[in-house]
Parts: C-alpha cells; structure tokens; sequence
C-alpha cells in the first residue's frame, strides 16, 4: 500500500466515525511559545483539552511534525537507528470531552486489522505500570492474549505535555515484533527495548491531566484521546521493504542523493544517506 493510500485511508477511516478532518498545522506553532517547532499532531489542539469553545468534538489529522532541537529530539538518533526521522508525518484522532480509553483503543485496531489487514500476531502492546483499564480493554475486549501486553513506566508510557504546560497523560502504545534477526539479541529484549526488533508505531494517549508550568497536574476540563502514529513506520510495514529508508517516502530521495553524489547506497554508508535523506526532508 503506497504511503498516499495510507493518509487516505486513515482520514477516510476517522472520517466515518464521526471525525472532522483538520488540515495539518503549521510547522513553527503561531500560538505556543514555548514550542520552537510543532512536534506532535496536538499541538494544534492543546486549547481545546482545556475549555476552549468548541467546534467539534472528534478531529483526525496528518501533522508534519520536526523533532530538532529542544525536548523530545530525535536529532541524535537519525542515522543511528532505521526507525527515528527529524521530520515526520503524524497520523492522529483526537477526542476532546468526547471518548475515552475503550473506544480509542477500538477505533485503533479495527482501523490496523480490518482496514490495513495487518497480521495480529506480531503485535504488542504497553500500558502504563497501574492502568488496569487499558489493560483489561486489550485483553477482555480486544482479545489480546496477556502475554502481548506490557505494562511500562513513565519513560515509555506517559506522554506529555508537548513544550511547559497543558494536556498529558498515560498512553498505550501499539508494537509489532520484526523478528529476532532485528533484535539485540540480550535475554530480556522485549517492548520497549531500544533495539530494532519490537517497532512501536502507534501512540494512543489519554489526556486527563492540564500540567502546570511548576510541574503540577490538575484534572483536564475534557479529558479525551489524543494519538500520533508515524507514517514512516506504518509505510514500512505496509510495504514489502526492509525499513523506513526503503519506503516510498525516501526511496526517490536515496536515489537523487546516489545520483547527485555519483556514490553508491550501500552497506558501508547507509548511515550517511540516511542522515541527508532526513536532513533534506526537513530543511524542505
Ligand atoms: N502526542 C502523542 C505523541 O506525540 C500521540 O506520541
């Protein structure tokens, strides 16, 4: 399934469970200055979370999101890993006072499932350490089995907020196991391992708390969902490629990059074409 194919049907998706479709925001936020960068779908919503007038109740989007520079920067790790991108598009459904845990939780694996048709067998999930809510949801109505589910901590399964202030959560975060061939090989290697094999690709966070700027956590005026899934990575499993460079996103990139520089994309100096690949999607 060619990335367009993707974006598309995700909109379509969300769309018809009762979602208005918001275009993606721009790249420097106009009303957060605390951000330098939009950084996840929600920035753009973050009013709403907290008793902004609404127009709708339910939003799907695809943010262009940078991570370089400041908290939450993947800039060290492009290069490094097949996985992380300074740039990157955001697919996101966002409820603000309208549903919560079970149906976001629903809505994420019939749209993986029965509109992807991605295998369910090599998925995983995490919860946060004490929410047994999540946990029973994937596993009593979702059908999980219990030994794919993970509880974690704060680290991996609290998200938020994005820049000092405003909408946070615990979240859920679906994985899928690309095999012992991508792993470290250590004996505990399991989600939320920093190695290749277990790949998460969608965050599915529940807002219900307004953080404070001194750090201190209020309820929400609406709680609700707030989710962020890469289209890099989805494209990688959707395409029979290797990883995220291979996609269709990045393949005509490598090639002009391998045209340009009369160098060869090879083993030796992948690292280096993904580094500029990312780098040029960015600065563009
Ligand atoms: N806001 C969440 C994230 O960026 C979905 O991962």
């Amino acid at each position: 399934m060619k990335s367009a194919e993707i974006r598309k049907a995700f909109l379509d998706f969300f769309k018809q469970k009762g979602h208005t479709i918001v275009k993606s925001d721009n790249l420097v936020p106009q009303k957060d200055p605390s951000l330098l960068f939009t950084t996840a779908g929600m920035v753009q919503f973050k009013p709403l979370w907290i008793g902004a007038p609404l127009e709708y109740s339910r939003a799907v989007s695809i943010q262009k999101c940078l991570r370089a520079g400041g908290k939450g920067s993947d800039l060290e790790n492009v290069g490094k890993t097949l996985r992380h991108h300074t740039f990157f598009e955001m697919l996101g459904n966002f409820s603000f006072g309208d549903y919560f845990k079970k149906e976001a939780i629903e809505f994420a694996w019939e749209f993986l499932i029965h509109v992807l048709k991605i295998d369910k067998e090599p998925l995983w999930v995490s919860v946060y350490k004490n929410d047994d809510e999540a946990y029973d949801i994937w596993h009593k109505v979702i059908g999980l089995p219990k030994g794919r589910i993970v509880r974690l901590g704060d680290k991996d399964n609290f998200w938020g907020p994005a820049g000092d202030a405003g909408a946070c959560g615990p979240s859920s975060e679906i994985y899928i196991d690309l095999g012992p061939k991508k792993g470290c090989g250590r004996p505990d290697c399991s989600v939320g391992c920093d190695c290749e094999r277990y790949l998460e690709f969608w965050n599915i966070v529940f807002p219900q708390f307004d953080q404070q700027k001194d750090g201190t956590r209020l309820a929400l005026e609406r709680r609700g969902i707030d989710t962020g899934m890469g289209l890099e990575r989805l494209s990688f499993i959707m395409q029979d490629v290797n990883n995220n460079y291979e996609t269709d996103l990045f393949k005509p990139i490598i090639s002009a990059i391998q045209k340009i520089s009369n160098v060869k994309y090879s083993t030796a100096n992948k690292p280096a074409f993904h580094v500029i690949a990312d780098h040029i999607r960015a600065l563009t």
